[in-house]
Parts: structure tokens; C-alpha cells; sequence
């Protein structure tokens, strides 16, 4: 029986169809809601509004909502909401290509922030009210604790802000999942003694529900859905640079400089993170962990293997293989994997405790290794900042990586300078392409330069980047030499003539 699932009874009399729960919902209200990636966000309420959404503007009724969530949250609810041009204001991370497209041609306001900020800036008020919250859960419990799903993400905090709260309990993820979260109030006296107790990724310190005023829940909707799977792609760069990370890593080990269980790992999204993490499975350490933020396929069967041992992230990114295996073995699985709150388990101050490696991607990186991770040709927002920010500045080795050209040799990753700066070069230890590693260490600027073309860039544009360099060096001043007039037109180029190689 479905209602078993809510152990609360009051709650049992709000049960109602997502479309019930979907008018709930107000033109020009702001809704958060629960989730992270592909884990744990809402489906069949979300899909409602989007519905209800194009009914009313086919009447000619305005509808358009403030979009608040953990970070990207796929179809259904950015897919489907920003289809349904439903979403006036979206925060923070997406990477649905509706929704790209819509906040790159100003039809959706975005703001782009450290995933940590969001719930601690939330409940300062900056981002302005929060009317519903919709949050998925596995059940709720007797006491009306609330158990989340593959994610958390800012969820306590839209639950304690908001107004109203729907509710939607998605059987298909089993009850067994309780344990697996740890949650604590972030915002209470003690909260900062609360979070210096997390010494390692395994280590809880708080509950495994989250809690609510019983008075707010508005409506309680059933689904029974999969969580949205991810397909990874096995791309030879992306292996390539796998190959260079670990044998890097391997020779800081052979040189003392790291642990053979190395210090917590984050590994970004995507390909290239998830084959990083697929090479560490055969690499030469042992009793790894990781402090992360998507726990991918690739740690998921390190830990399977017995390769890693313990790992805390924020959600779940999983292919539906992967997915239906976390699943079904959620009672051993939830003694080695942690889910928190977006705010602890991309907190700086914690990952800067555990001397974590990390490891993110990146769209460009300049010869003086500034990192672009979020802007093409300095306007177009591709996701957002995502947690990259949150643990890269405070991480004791910090990789970015990325493979030396984009878009079939147009476009060089390594450029004269880059167009956006997500992370100062000040907080890039390491650069990785196909091409290898260029270790910044301890390097003055002009240095990094050499060492990041050299080592990184791809010989088709190396020539160029080598030539700019030496020009730059002869201009008058400064300890990063530049050529301001020419800094930018590798871009302007691609622009112009779509490739940044000139003709
Ligand atoms: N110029 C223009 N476009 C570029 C580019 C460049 N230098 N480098 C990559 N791209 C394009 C790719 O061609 C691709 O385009 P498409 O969507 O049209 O296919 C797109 O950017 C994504 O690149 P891809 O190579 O598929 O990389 P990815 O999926 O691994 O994503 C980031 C790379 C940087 C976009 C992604 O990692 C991200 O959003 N990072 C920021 C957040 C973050 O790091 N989160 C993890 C923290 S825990």
C-alpha cells in the first residue's frame, strides 16, 4: 500500500494527483526544490506545472515562476518547466539546453553561484521569498521526519523557508534508503563545532530525516519513477587524461609527497571525472575515499571493488544500471555513502580539513592557468560554477582538465587569456589535457606559460600560443606579460570566422 509510506497519519488526508497539487502554485511565485543533478528532485508535480503552465498561456494567462534548486536537475524539472517558458528567475546550476538557451537569450534571469552559498544566502534573504517547497522523499516516517531520495540538496533549507511544502513520495526508490543521509540544523548556535566534527567522508553528525512544520505540507503526491539515469560517454581523450592524473598521482606518491590511500577525492561531472575515476580502479592505491559532491559510476564500482572505502557527496549521477544497483543494495551501501546537505558536503572549511585532491573540468584554461569553467567566449553561460568553486579554492591539490581542443579543432582550450575566470590562477595547481600535465607548483607566471604550452596545449595551436608568449614578453612591464589588443582575439576569431586558427 502506497500510503504506508507516510508513517505520519495526520499527513494521510492531503494525498492528492500531482495536478491537484500543481495549482497549488501561483503565477509568479518562487518554488525550490529538493535535488541535485539526476538524484532527487521532484517529477510528476514539476511535469504538472509545466502542463498547467501551457494551459494558461494558451488562454492568454500569464505563468511564470522563480526556479530554485539544489543545481541541475534535467528534464523534469528544467526541461519541462523551461519548455513551458514557466521560469522567469532560475538559481543555481542547470544544464538542461532549454533552459541554457532561454537564460542566454535573456528570457530567463540567472544567477550563477557557489553551490555551498545557496542555502546559508537563501536564509539571509538575498535571493527573496520562498512560497512552495516540492520535495521528493522515499516515505515519512511516524515522527514526520521526511526521508529523501538520491539527493538532498538544499532541501532543509526550501522546507524551513517556504510557505507551503508539497510533498512527493516516489515509491520506486526503496524504504531501506533511510540511514543513508546525515542532516543537522545549519543554521543553529552550534552549528559551526557541528560541522568541525566531520574529520573524514564516512563520519555522520547529524539525523537521517529531514523535518518540517506538519502545518505546511500542502499536498502529498505518489509517483513511481526511476530517477534520471545518465549515459556516459567513453571518449579516448577522456581516458587519455585519466591516464595522466593517475600516473601523476602515482609519482607524488613515489615521491612522498601523498599517501598510497591519498587524501579525500572530488571528482567533478561528466565523461572525463568518471574516467579519471574508472583508471583509479586499476591504479596502485588502496582504502581511497572521497569527499565529492555526484557520486558517478565510476566511484560507485570503486567502492564495489573494495578499491575506496568510504565516500560522502551530495547526490547520486548515475546510469540506470548503476541506479537500479544502488537501489537494490541500499542496506550495505548506506554504512560507506553519505548524502548531506549541498552546504556541508561542499563546504570549504571541510574540504580544506581533509587536504581533498580535487578534480573538475574545464571549458578553457589561459597560458597563465586561469580557468574558465562555466562561460564560451566570455558570454555564453554553458551550466554554471556548480560546487568547482567550492572545492578547488580550498582543496591541497586542485586539477582542472580538459581535452585541448573543442569542437573538431576550432577551438583550443588553452588560450592567450581567458574570456571568463571562474578560478584565479592562484587556486590551479594542476593542468591536464590529452596532450599532459603541467605541474604549476611553485611556478612564477611566465613559467606556468611555458609549462601549460608545452605541456597542454595541442600542437596545432602550440606554435601560436608559443609566438604570442614571446611577443608578450618583449612589451614593456609586468610580471604576466599581455598583449591587451591581441589578448581576446582568439575569440573574437571564432566569432567572426568560427575557428580560432587563423586562415
Ligand atoms: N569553447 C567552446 N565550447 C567548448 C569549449 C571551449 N573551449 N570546451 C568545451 N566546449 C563545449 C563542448 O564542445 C560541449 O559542447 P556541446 O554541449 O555543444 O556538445 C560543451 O562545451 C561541454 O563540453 P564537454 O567536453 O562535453 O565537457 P563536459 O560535459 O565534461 O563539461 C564543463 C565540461 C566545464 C561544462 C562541466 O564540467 C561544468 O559544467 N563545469 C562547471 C561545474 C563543475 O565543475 N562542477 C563540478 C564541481 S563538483
Amino acid at each position: 500500500m502506497k500510503t504506508e509510506r507516510i508513517g505520519y497519519h495526520a499527513f494521510r488526508d492531503r494525498v492528492m494527483t500531482a495536478d491537484e497539487a500543481a495549482r497549488l502554485v501561483k503565477n509568479k511565485e518562487t518554488i525550490a526544490t529538493s535535488g541535485f543533478g539526476a538524484g532527487g528532485t521532484p517529477k510528476a508535480v514539476t511535469r504538472a506545472i509545466a502542463a498547467m503552465a501551457k494551459e494558461l498561456h494558451a488562454q492568454g494567462e500569464p505563468f511564470a515562476l522563480r526556479l530554485f534548486t539544489g543545481a541541475s536537475t534535467m528534464t523534469d524539472v528544467d526541461g519541462v518547466l523551461a519548455d513551458a517558458d514557466a521560469v522567469s528567475f532560475r538559481l543555481p546550476y542547470m544544464s538542461d539546453p532549454t533552459m541554457r538557451k532561454k537564460i542566454n537569450t535573456g528570457s530567463i534571469a540567472y544567477v550563477d553561484t557557489h553551490l555551498s552559498r545557496v542555502a546559508p544566502w537563501a536564509r539571509m534573504g538575498f535571493f527573496g521569498k520562498v512560497d512552495v517547497a516540492i520535495v521528493e522523499a522515499a516515505l515519512i516516517r511516524t515522527d514526520g521526519g521526511i526521508i529523501p531520495t538520491f539527493a538532498i540538496g538544499n532541501a532543509q533549507t526550501w522546507l524551513h523557508l517556504a510557505d507551503k511544502v508539497i510533498i512527493e513520495i516516489n515509491t520506486w526508490h526503496t524504504p531501506e534508503i533511510e540511514g543513508l543521509h546525515d542532516i543537522w540544523n545549519t543554521s543553529s548556535s552550534d552549528a559551526a563545532a557541528t560541522l568541525a566534527q566531520i574529520s573524514t567522508p564516512g563520519m555522520r553528525v547529524g539525523q537521517t530525516a529531514l523535518h518540517v512544520d506538519p502545518d505546511k505540507i500542502a499536498a502529498i503526491v505518489f509517483t513511481h519513477e526511476a530517477e534520471q539515469s545518465i549515459s556516459f560517454r567513453e571518449e579516448p581523450d577522456a581516458a587519455i587524461i585519466a591516464g595522466h592524473i593517475i600516473d601523476f598521482l602515482q609519482n607524488e606518491v613515489a615521491r612522498g609527497r601523498l599517501p598510497r590511500t591519498l587524501p579525500p577525492l572530488q571528482s567533478g561531472v561528466g565523461n572525463i571525472a568518471n574516467a579519471v575515476m574508472g583508471g583509479l580502479a586499476n591504479a596502485p592505491f588502496e582504502n581511497l575515499t572521497a569527499y565529492t559532491e555526484v557520486i558517478q559510476d565510476g566511484m560507485l564500482d570503486m567502492l564495489r571493488s573494495g578499491k575506496m572505502t568510504a565516500i560522502s557527496g551530495a547526490a547520486f549521477y548515475l546510469s540506470p544500471a548503476s541506479a537500479d544497483f544502488v537501489n537494490e543494495h541500499m542496506h550495505s551501501l548506506r554504512d560507506k555513502i553519505v548524502l548531506r546537505p549541498q552546504e556541508i558536503s561542499n563546504n570549504p572549511s571541510v574540504v580544506r580539513s581533509m587536504n581533498a585532491i580535487t578534480m573538475n573540468a574545464a571549458i578553457e584554461v589561459d597560458i597563465y592557468g586561469n580557468v574558465n569553467s562555466t562561460r564560451v567566449a566570455g558570454s555564453r553561460v554553458q551550466n554554471g560554477i556548480g560546487g568547482s568553486g567550492d572545492f578547488s579554492r580550498s582543496a591541497m591539490l586542485s586539477i582542472f582538465m580538459t581535452p585541448s581542443i573543442a569542437k573538431n579543432r576550432a577551438i583550443s582550450s588553452i588560450v592567450p587569456m581567458a574570456s571568463h575566470v571562474d578560478h584565479i590562477n592562484q587556486d590551479v595547481q594542476v593542468v591536464v589535457t590529452e596532450q599532459g600535465v603541467a605541474d604549476l607548483r611553485g611556478l612564477c607566471a611566465r613559467d606556468r606559460a611555458r609549462q601549460i604550452i608545452t605541456h597542454c596545449a595541442h600542437p596545432d595551436y602550440r606554435p601560436l600560443l608559443l609566438d604570442y608568449m614571446q611577443r608578450a614578453e618583449r612589451q614593456p612591464g609586468g610580471d604576466t606579460p599581455h598583449i591587451l589588443s591581441e589578448a581576446l582575439s582568439w575569440h573574437q576569431r571564432l566569432l567572426e570566422t568560427g575557428t580560432m586558427m587563423p586562415r
